[in-house]
């Protein structure tokens, strides 16, 4: 699968990061986050070229060491390809256009105690039409006009549908692999 890396800015580096939910985390949209709902998102990173999802991880290993006492916690999964299908044509071409800025991640935002750090304009599709490339920040995303603000509510429902049906119950023991440029998770 490829090289493991860490980040700095994220849990000290550490390769393998114990995601529980903290006190004073509780409704933000990080992983330290437990009361409100995670909003689809790939996992990015901060950097210092204003773009995130340039060294972001290809893929994420989700390990259930001990699942949520009710069994109520899912994780929702959206593949970029069913979205494709779902959406427009016009909104597929304005989420291809660099009309997007990210918020950097509030792990790193927590860091430097600041506000949001907002990328440059970014696509948030990109990559071939029949395998495309999706990339959604947990931390915010704007559209620069309204035109890209309609495109993300289109997106957003779509990834309502979409997610849904690939709804997952981890157990104690399971793992799930989460493709982080072809899909998104909740
Ligand atoms: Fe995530």
């Amino acid at each position: 699968m490829g090289t493991p890396v860490g980040y700095l800015t994220e849990k000290d580096g550490n390769q393998i990061h114990h995601v529980v939910p903290m006190p004073g985390g509780e409704y933000t949209q990080s992983n330290r986050g437990s009361k409100v709902f995670l909003d689809y998102h790939n996992d990015s990173m901060y950097d210092d070229s204003l773009i995130f999802n340039s060294h972001n991880p290809d893929y994420l290993l989700l390990l259930c060491l001990r699942p949520d006492r009710d069994g109520q916690a899912k994780t929702l999964y959206a593949d970029a390809r069913d979205l494709c299908q779902v959406l427009d044509k016009d909104t597929l071409n304005t989420l291809r256009q660099p009309c997007f800025r990210m918020a950097a991640p509030s792990n790193y935002t927590l860091l430097v105690r600041g506000e949001k750090i907002w990328s440059h304009p970014v696509p948030v599709l990109s990559g071939p039409q029949r395998l495309p490339e999706i990339y959604l920040a947990a931390n915010g995303v704007v559209g620069i006009d309204g035109k890209a603000e309609k495109a993300l509510l289109a997106l957003q429902d779509a990834c309502e549908v979409v997610g849904e049906r690939n709804a997952v119950y981890l157990h104690a023991g399971q793992a799930m692999l989460i493709n982080n440029r072809k899909a998104k998770e909740a």
